[in-house]
């Protein structure tokens, strides 16, 4: 089945509310559908900035806006949509074999990344002309 960003969803964590702090949790084979190999944040982007599109042939993830927002946008290699995550609560599933962008960061935002591979940079896909040609195989 070729991946398509209408399986990209918005899943809601688990909330702990408390007067001195609110706290979500993430865990393997509970809520999300592959096992986290490697996560990781990016943080101390200016605020209004984007950062460049990829798309990764066998990688999946979930993104959360730990802390501010940003817009994720999504390209199936025939559909697009935008996704803004703005809710430490909210973690979106982006396929394998979708190309994204990250927009529009507020100031002091952290965009973290949970990851069902370990880093190869094998698995990119740096370019939309090739991103392109793989959908098309
Ligand atoms: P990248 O995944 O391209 O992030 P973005 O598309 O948001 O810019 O990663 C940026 C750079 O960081 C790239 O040169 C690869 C490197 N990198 C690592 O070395 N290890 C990692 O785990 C990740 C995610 C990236």
């Amino acid at each position: 089945m070729k991946s398509s960003i209408f399986h990209c969803n918005v899943i809601e964590l688990n909330k702990i509310n408390n007067r001195a702090g609110n706290m979500s949790f993430v865990e393997n084979a509970k809520n999300i559908p592959f096992d986290i190999k490697r996560v990781y944040y990016i943080y101390d982007v200016p605020g209004g900035s984007d950062r460049g599109g990829h798309a990764h042939k066998n990688l999946e993830q979930y993104v959360i806006a730990v802390s501010g927002a940003f817009d994720v946008l999504l390209d199936d290699g025939t559909n697009k949509k935008i996704v803004r995550l703005d809710r430490p609560y909210m973690a979106l599933h982006i396929q394998k074999g979708i190309w994204r962008e990250t927009r529009n960061f507020t100031s002091g935002s952290v965009c973290m990344v949970m990851a069902s591979e370990e880093y190869n940079i094998e698995d990119y896909i740096d370019d939309y002309a090739q991103f392109i040609h793989f959908k098309q195989r």
